[in-house]
C-alpha cells in the first residue's frame, strides 16, 4: 500500500528532461539538433527543455515554435539591467521565448565563485521575472567521502529556502547533481541518488509537505541513454538534467522517452 501511494504520488509530479548544452553550440550544431529533436518528439510525454549559450537562444526560440520543446538559459545577472558590462538579465533571457533557466550550478559555484548566497539571489531574480529555475545543488567527491554530502545539500538548499521562502518552490526545479558524477562517466547509483533526492524532499517536507511533493527534482551527472530509466525510476527522481548526452539528438531523444 506504501509503495502504491509513492508511486501515485510520483505520477502527479511530471517527468522533466532538461539539456544543459553547457559552452557547447554552433549555428550549424544548433540547427541540426533542434531539427533532429523536432522530428523525435512524438509520443514524448516528459517535458522537454534545452539550455541554450546566449547567443544561441534566438536562434533556438525560432527553431522550437510551435513545438513542445521548451527553452532555458544557463545563468542570469541579479540586476534588471545597466551597467553590468557582460551580463545577461532575467528579462533579456524572457525576451526570446526563454521560461527556464539554470542557477547555481556546480560549474559555476567552483569555477566562478557563486556562492550559496549568490546563487539564493538569483534564484530570487529569476522568480521575480517570472522564469523558471532549476536550482541546481550537489556535493563534491571530497565532501561525500567525509561524510558531508547532507549538510553540503541541506546549507546550499537552506539558503535559497530562507530567501525566497518555500511557497516559492511551487515554481522551482531542483536537480540534484553530484559534483563527482557531473562529465565523468561515473553515474551515482540509483541508491545513491534516490537517497539523495529523498533527503531533498524531506527538507522541503519540513517547511511544507504539499510543497515537497510537488517539486521537481532531477538527477544530473553523466546520465545517457542506457543509466536513465533506471535513474527516473525511483521514487523521487522526476527526470535529468543532461549534459553531453543532451548534445546528441538520438541519445536525448531516448532519455526523453523514458518519462
Ligand atoms: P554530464 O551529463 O555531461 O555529466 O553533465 C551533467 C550536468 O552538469 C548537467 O547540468
Amino acid at each position: 500500500i506504501i509503495a502504491l501511494f509513492l508511486v501515485s504520488v510520483k505520477r502527479m509530479r511530471k517527468t522533466i528532461v532538461a539539456g544543459n548544452w553547457k559552452m557547447n553550440a554552433s549555428k550549424d550544431s544548433v540547427d541540426n539538433l533542434i531539427k533532429d529533436l523536432l522530428t523525435g518528439m512524438d509520443g514524448i510525454t516528459s517535458e522537454v527543455l534545452v539550455c541554450a549559450p546566449f547567443p544561441y537562444l534566438a536562434q533556438v526560440e525560432l527553431l522550437i515554435q510551435g513545438s513542445k520543446v521548451m527553452l532555458g538559459a544557463q545563468n542570469l545577472n541579479t540586476n534588471a539591467s545597466g551597467a553590468y558590462t557582460g551580463e545577461v538579465s532575467a528579462d533579456m533571457i524572457k525576451d526570446f521565448g526563454a521560461r527556464h533557466v539554470i542557477v547555481g550550478h556546480s560549474e559555476r559555484r567552483s569555477l566562478y565563485g557563486e556562492t550559496s548566497a549568490m546563487v539564493a539571489e538569483k534564484t530570487k531574480a529569476a522568480l521575480n521575472a517570472g522564469l523558471t529555475p532549476l536550482l541546481c545543488i550537489g556535493e563534491s567527491i571530497e565532501q561525500r567521502d567525509s561524510g558531508n554530502t547532507e549538510a553540503v545539500i541541506e546549507k546550499q538548499l537552506s539558503a535559497v529556502i530562507e530567501l525566497v521562502g518555500i511557497e516559492a518552490f511551487n515554481q522551482i526545479i531542483i536537480a540534484y547533481e553530484p559534483v563527482w558524477a557531473i562529465g565523468t562517466g561515473v553515474t551515482a547509483t540509483p541508491e545513491q541518488a534516490q537517497e539523495a533526492h529523498l533527503f531533498i524532499r524531506s527538507l522541503l517536507a519540513k517547511n511544507d509537505e504539499s510543497v515537497a511533493q510537488k517539486t521537481p527534482i532531477l538527477y544530473g551527472g553523466s546520465m545517457n541513454a542506457s543509466n536513465a530509466s533506471e535513474l527516473i525510476s525511483c521514487a523521487d527522481i522526476d527526470g535529468g538534467l543532461i549534459g553531453g548526452a543532451a548534445l546528441k539528438a538520438e541519445d536525448f531523444l531516448q532519455i526523453c522517452k523514458v518519462g
